[in-house]
């Protein structure tokens, strides 16, 4: 219920992954709780549970269906987005990668002027790209990876040109990969491929990549929507750990409680597999299930500087992968039962 509340916060995106943690912490700090969304209402049922939350029906990219979307809103979370792997590989992808985030944010921003104060925009590092062996932080020219990381760029260009055209607060926050129980991607693809053996052992590359906790991924949303250092400020988020494949690949073994296998499948071998894997798909026409972009994926780095936030906006990740892959091995768990 907002009513009585002196201010709203809005959350798009507040029924996914990350927007429902971000909800449940928003609450329990006694914030009145608007969420954006195009579902019924019953399918959101671990929300609506929790006092303070009301549900606002439409869609980002229909702007009429927004009308009275701010009203009484005072700090915006906008966390709604398509998610780079969700319908990748569609013809129109593309083009509704940039609906959704670049005229939903527009929408949004349309519905907000004049009415709110602050904006904190979730967005991806993948507007950098990946930096090989290089440590990224926010100075790196971005290089967008693909028409999600195009799209997040424009998006975060009109969240930051908003905050100086109508003077409200505004940052985004570049997230690296985020885990956590429910998490979708390339950790619980992993941990099942590992648990039916079909994740080949892999050396140790000594490939970097960063990751983030969900739950630290909360920490730093409220951080930049109440420090006043934040306005117009682009921030990188990970837990601060550097990840290696083969150490994941071992820990994830560990949390399923397998042997680790003793014998490694060598580079090379993987380099063949994925060039031949890159001739399948090309004489089919359709991407072959290993190739050179999977290899990359599994065996390159994507490495990334949190120092930024954690000095101006005192962020402390509080949680790291090899703790938290036992909680996410029991969700697998629990939706293979179900
Ligand atoms: N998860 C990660 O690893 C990660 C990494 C980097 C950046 N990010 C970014 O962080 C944000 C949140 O990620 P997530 O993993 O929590 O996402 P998610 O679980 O995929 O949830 C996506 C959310 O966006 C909403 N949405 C999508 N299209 C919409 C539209 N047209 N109008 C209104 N709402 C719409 C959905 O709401 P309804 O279905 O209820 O309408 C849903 O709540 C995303 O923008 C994502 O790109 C995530």
């Amino acid at each position: 219920m907002e009513s009585g509340k002196a201010s709203i916060a809005l959350v798009t995106g507040g029924t996914g992954f990350i927007g429902q943690r971000l909800v449940l912490a928003l609450c329990r700090s006694g914030a009145a709780v608007r969420v954006l969304t195009r579902r019924r209402l019953d399918s959101v049922e671990r929300i609506r549970s929790e006092g303070g939350v009301s549900f606002f029906s439409g869609d980002l990219s229909d702007h009429s269906s927004l009308r009275g979307l701010c009203e009484g809103v005072e700090n915006v979370f906008h966390l709604a987005g398509l998610a780079h792997t969700e319908g990748r590989g569609r013809e129109d992808y593309a083009e509704e990668q940039w609906r959704t985030t670049v005229g939903g944010t527009e929408n949004l921003l349309a519905e907000a002027e004049g009415k709110i104060r602050n904006v904190v925009y979730l967005s991806s590092v993948k507007v950098m790209g990946a930096g090989g062996d290089r440590e990224i932080d926010e100075t790196f020219a971005p290089h967008p990876e693909g028409s999600y990381g195009t799209a997040r760029l424009a998006a975060e260009s009109r969240i930051l040109e908003f905050g100086k055209r109508q003077g409200v607060q505004t940052s985004v926050l570049r997230l690296s990969m985020v885990y956590g129980s429910d998490c979708k991607g390339n950790v619980p693809r992993m941990i099942e491929a590992v648990d039916r053996n079909r994740f080949p052992p892999l050396p140790e590359t000594g490939n970097r990549r960063s990751m983030v906790h969900v739950d630290d991924v909360v920490q730093a949303a409220l951080l930049a929507a109440r420090n006043p250092h934040a306005a117009g400020q682009v921030y990188i988020v990970t837990d601060g750990r550097i990840y290696s494949t083969r150490q994941i690949y071992v820990w994830i073994c560990r949390a399923l409680g397998k042997a680790v296998p003793k014998w490694t499948v060598p580079v090379w071998l993987l380099r063949a597999a994925a060039s031949a894997g890159d001739l399948i798909g090309a004489v089919r026409g359709r991407r072959f299930v290993f190739n050179s972009d999977v290899l990359d994926k599994l065996a390159g780095s994507a490495w990334y500087s949190s120092r930024k936030i954690t000095e101006e906006l005192g962020f402390h990740p509080t949680r790291d992968l090899e703790d938290s892959l036992a909680e996410m091995v029991r969700y697998y768990r629990q939706c293979r039962r179900s």
